[in-house]
């Protein structure tokens, strides 16, 4: 249980709020590229409670800026994509992807009013088909960490991008901690829908849960796993909660990362990378852009399906609240994850504020490695965890 003031303290993520100070500390995906295309460079999206247009200009390179206009607050969304930046549909004021404003057509150039100009612009790197943008201070920006599922080649890339979470990104990251959720919102949802295929990974009784620290020089995170009661069951591969926003999670056709993005206080992009190695370690040819597709977790009424783990996962996330009431809440025994996640992030927040690395952010180039979430002595398909 939390106080009201420490529950907002931890969740909510705008410019100057705690969270949101450690959040733009790290990279965080904002969109994928192949929903760019010359026919439409440019997507509107909302991270971290801050309005922003996403383009590809006509060189090629991304660019995230600021979605109203310095000059007089039009929307860039309607901007003309140039050669070299964007420019805005009403008077033709043009940014480069730095912000910079490089023309106003209708002002004096010896005034030097443009060179006053800084309009809000965030880095954007691409990595294996996503886009991940750096919103916190330039000369903190750490490299981008080189996740192996991302940079491998030897596997089929997808990504799928979930209907927007109605709620706040603390709830799915508490989800990621939460290892005994599988049984019932699974498992059993699925099999009382006659579904044959139930997924019996997550139907089987667990005899314990061990959650681990793991802090490296370039991430940092909770690694969990289930360990299933009774004798020749299964072993579950150990897979991380990716300090803040990421889970790392084996599935039957591989691995995904699930990317939890926050839009706002109480809206979360879900976005999840997912590879399927070959079985042999050959290189899958595939486009550069890893193919989107867009998964729906409710129905035409509104209600959610509860069709697929999204749905049921989103259902459980949004139900608990835009922001959840944690002040109403009882955590028992198999809540220690969360418990330990909150203790994790209330610290992080702390090292923040007083001038601190938080953990699991990397600026140098010589330990700037491939990162392997696999642990060794594990494979994909034995373990999978999620249909
Ligand atoms: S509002 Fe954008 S150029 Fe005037
Ligand atoms: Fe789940």
């Amino acid at each position: 249980m939390l106080s009201q003031e420490e529950n907002e303290w931890l969740a909510r993520v705008g410019p100057g709020t705690p969270a949101g100070q450690l959040l733009r500390r790290y990279w965080h995906v904002v969109g994928a590229a192949s929903e760019l295309s010359n026919e439409k460079p440019k997507k509107r999206v909302k991270v971290l409670g801050e309005d922003l247009v996403l383009f590809r200009d006509r060189r090629g390179t991304y660019g995230l800026v600021g979605e109203h206009c310095s000059h007089r607050g039009a929307s860039l969304y309607y901007g003309f994509v140039e050669e070299d930046g964007i420019r805005c549909a009403y008077h033709g004021w043009k940014y480069d992807l730095c912000g910079k404003c490089l023309e106003q057509p209708f002002e004096s150039p010896e005034t030097g009013f443009k060179a006053k100009i800084s309009h809000p612009a965030y880095p954007v790197a691409k990595l294996s088909g996503l886009l991940f943008a750096y919103m916190g201070p330039p000369e903190k920006k750490p490299l981008l960490p080189k996740w192996d599922v991302l940079v491998r080649q030897d596997g089929v890339k997808k990504v799928d991008i979930c209907e927007v979470l109605r709620c706040n990104w603390l709830q799915a990251m508490e989800n990621s901690v939460d290892p005994t959720h599988t049984y019932y919102l699974h498992s059993h949802t699925l099999k009382l829908k006659g579904n044959p295929d139930h997924v019996p990974f997550h139907y089987q009784q667990l005899s314990k849960i061990e959650f681990e620290l793991v802090v490296e020089p370039t991430w940092a995170g909770i690694q969990k796993q289930r360990v299933f009661a009774g004798d020749d069951v299964p072993v579950e591969a150990p897979h991380p909660l990716i300090f803040p926003n990421i889970l790392f999670v084996p599935v039957r056709m591989g691995y995904a990362m699930h990317f939890r993005t926050p839009i706002d206080d109480f809206n979360t992009q879900v976005l999840q990378f997912r590879f399927a190695p070959t079985k042999d370690g050959s290189v899958a040819p595939q486009p550069e852009d890893v193919p989107v597709e867009f998964v729906g977790t409710k129905n035409a009424g509104g209600e959610f399906h509860l069709d697929n783990f999204a749905s049921q996962d989103h259902m459980a996330w949004e139900t608990q609240g835009p922001i959840a009431d944690r002040a109403r809440e009882h955590l028992g025994e198999s809540d220690r994850g969360i418990i330990m996640f909150r203790k994790l992030l209330r610290d992080q927040i702390h090292a923040v504020q007083t001038g601190d690395d938080p953990i699991g952010i990397n600026r140098d180039p010589a330990k700037d490695e491939v990162i392997r979430l696999i642990p060794k002595g594990y494979t994909a398909y034995s373990h999978a965890a999620e249909a």
